[in-house]
């Protein structure tokens, strides 16, 4: 199962979900291969690489200068492996437009692994542009995290119609896995007035469990390590495993 991270607004923690949710589902037993597709590299960082050192990874892959084999990395988590990326892969969005298949290079270059993973996890950048576009023709299923603000739902139905336009032309097979709600801050009216209308809204597609603010979990990426294994007791943790047990549940 090929899931990918996509939300157009910044900061509202797909690469802290991926990190987080992929490590529990390794932490089940399954094998799990997170693909960091941002050339903010932060998903790289939060596993444990140090960016300056994290060549050649996602941007040599999808440009041929580098096999499959070089660029997948272990973690420190068992079952948990990496292909991590560089600001070069900033440079791929340029070079990319002019490219007629430009949405598949992701798709074509994890094609020959995506079966030897229980589940690939492609972390997406802030954007909408060719390489959520690639994230997106690449995967089987759309995870959406967000933030519980004014102006969700209108972010949200963006998102939707370019979820469309892809099952259209580029990927007919791609579901929508989910939507999750993350940073929730329940002593806030606003933060449960956003819970209430998106789940009212899109009823099942929205998970159960809701991810709080947690420092722990803004703390862990400097030490490199998931919060699983960074403060495991932490309210933090303890969602994210929740979560991936629905994530397990729902196949
Ligand atoms: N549940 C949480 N509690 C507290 N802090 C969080 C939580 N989730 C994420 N953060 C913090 O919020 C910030 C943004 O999260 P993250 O980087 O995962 O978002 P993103 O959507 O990947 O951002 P970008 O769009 O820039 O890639 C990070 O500093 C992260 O540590
Ligand atoms: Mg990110």
């Amino acid at each position: 199962m090929v899931f990918v991270f996509v939300n157009q607004k910044g900061g509202v923690g797909k690469t802290t979900s991926a990190v987080n949710l992929g490590a529990c589902l390794a932490g089940a037993g399954k094998s799990v291969l997170l693909v960091d597709f941002d050339s903010q590299a932060n998903l790289s960082s939060a596993v444990g690489l140090n960016k300056a050192g994290i060549k050649p990874g996602v941007y040599e892959l999808i440009s041929g200068q580098a096999e499959l084999a070089v660029v997948i990395r272990k973690t420190v988590v068992q079952n948990l492996w990496v292909i991590p990326s560089s600001i070069d892969l900033s440079g791929a969005a340029v070079e990319l437009v002019e490219h007629e298949k430009r949405d598949l290079f992701l798709k074509n270059a994890l094609a020959p692994v995506k079966d030897r993973y229980d589940y690939v996890m492609i972390d997406c950048p802030p954007s909408l542009g060719v390489l959520t576009l690639n994230g997106l023709a690449a995967a089987d299923s759309v995870l959406i995290p967000m933030q519980c603000e004014y102006f969700a739902m209108e972010g949200l139905s963006l998102l939707l119609q370019t979820i469309r336009r892809i099952q259209k032309n580029l990927n007919p097979k791609l579901q929508i896995g989910g939507i999750f709600f993350t940073m929730y801050d329940q002593r806030t009216r606003l933060a449960q007035d956003v819970v209430r209308e998106v789940s009212a809204y899109f009823r099942e597609k929205v998970f159960e469990t809701i991810i709080p603010r947690n420092v722990r979990i803004s703390e862990a990426p400097s030490h490199g390590l998931p919060i699983s294994h960074y403060d495991p007791a932490s309210s933090g943790s303890r969602a994210y495993q929740s979560l991936a047990e629905e994530v397990i549940a729902r196949g």
